[in-house]
């Protein structure tokens, strides 16, 4: 499969903040194969090990290290690459270290936000920009109900608080800058849900918790089994940016999510990716502790009718193949000692084809 992007990446200039983190890396590895030249901007890499480094994807970006919350030097950057195309992941992006270090959390999340979009202000050529936040941003009633993009943003802990303030950051930059004629900057909001896929190392995310403790040799210590998340391969959103980043959609904000019976508990999670991982007795695999260290919500769900009816942009995986991709990617690389970079990059391939096999409609 060549790319299914059609030319839309080939030699242009790339922006990704937060190039270096799990879902960076896998855009840097994606863009790579569509032919983008692709600038990075992030403060380090942020795991050990990551799968930046461990796929050796240094070598088809420019690093610049730096701290969003610099305006000066963002900018400067900014202006020195003039982008195409900007991905902005860069974020705190972990809700248990949002509690330890709530300034921190505030200050990346949402000046880091305002510097990307004060930076992208000055710019004088056409470039499209996709602002990465999440469907934490909304305001979670626990409802049965998938959020819409109309639906009020919120968030009682400081991660989901920040998220929804640098919506509020976005919401009157861009009333206020880009949506004057002629602008030649378009951009949107992206707000996905809880993604997983090979080469997440971040503390306190499901499946690298598992990871770390399946390796060892242990079981994983489960908080909240029966909370309920929208789950997606960490490719579908990313495919869903990479389609509002070609369509350069004036359109504020879409939510990229899976199908609703795709939603499942941490419990059904972890337990077919036990036999993923090649657990007979899921009981070995995992225990239930019962003290929940922080708010957390239980239920969750997003509506991507928006994305369906804007971007034709679906889903393309089934909630088997996501979480088979995912064990998948850890159990090569982990048990049976494959390469990562070429393992993320099959994965891209076969994600791909299969994108095309299903005909969907962002396949270009
Ligand atoms: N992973 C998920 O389940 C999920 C779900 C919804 C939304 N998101 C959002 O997607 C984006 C990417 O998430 P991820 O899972 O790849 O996160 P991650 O923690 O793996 O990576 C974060 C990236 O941001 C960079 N970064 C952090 N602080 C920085 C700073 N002060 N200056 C410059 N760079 C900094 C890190 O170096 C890293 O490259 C984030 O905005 C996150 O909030 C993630």
């Amino acid at each position: 499969v060549k790319t299914i992007f059609g030319d839309i990446y080939r030699n242009r200039r790339v922006l990704i903040t937060g190039h270096t983190g799990f879902k960076g890396s896998w855009l840097v590895s994606w863009l790579s194969q569509l032919g983008a030249e692709i600038y990075g901007y992030s403060d380090g890499v942020p795991t050990i090990p990551s799968l930046f480094e461990a796929a050796g994807l240094a070598k088809h970006v420019r690093s610049i290290v730096g701290d969003i919350r610099d305006s000066e030097h963002l900018s400067r950057i900014v202006n020195e690459f003039r982008p195409h195309f900007v991905f902005h992941l860069a974020a705190q992006a972990i809700v248990g270290t949002s509690y330890a270090e709530p300034h921190r959390t505030f200050g990346v999340n949402v000046m880091g936000t305002v510097n990307v979009l004060d930076a992208l202000r000055q710019l004088q050529d056409e470039c499209a920009a996709v602002i990465v936040t999440s469907d934490k941003a909304y305001n979670n009633v626990e409802w049965c109900w998938g959020y819409r993009e109309t639906d009020a943003l919120g968030g009682k802990d400081i991660y989901s608080g920040s998220k929804g303030a640098a919506e509020f950051a976005f919401y009157s930059f861009f009333h206020s800058f880009f949506q004057k004629k002629g602008c030649p900057v378009h951009l949107a909001t992206a707000r996905a849900g809880n993604v997983i896929g090979g080469g997440d190392w971040a503390r306190d995310r499901i499946v690298a918790d598992c990871m770390r403790a399946w390796r060892a040799g242990n079981p994983v210590y489960i908080r909240s089994p029966r909370a309920t998340r929208p789950w997606q391969h960490v490719l579908e959103p990313l495919s869903g940016y990479l389609a509002l980043g070609a369509a350069l959609a004036k359109e504020g904000t879409v939510n990229f999510g899976p199908k609703p019976e795709q939603t499942a508990t941490v419990a059904e999670l972890i337990s077919r990716l036990t036999a993923v991982w090649g657990y007979e007795q899921p009981s070995e695999a995992y225990k239930i502790v019962n003290e929940v260290p922080f708010h957390e919500a239980t239920l969750l769900k997003l509506n991507i009718d928006k994305a369906m009816l804007l971007l034709q942009w679906q889903p393309t995986l089934s909630a088997t193949e996501c979480i088979a991709f995912t064990g998948k990617w850890y159990k090569d690389v982990i048990k049976d000692g494959a390469g990562a970079d070429r393992i993320t990059k099959d994965q891209i391939n076969e994600y791909m084809s299969l994108a095309k096999e299903r005909q969907q409609g962002w396949v270009t």
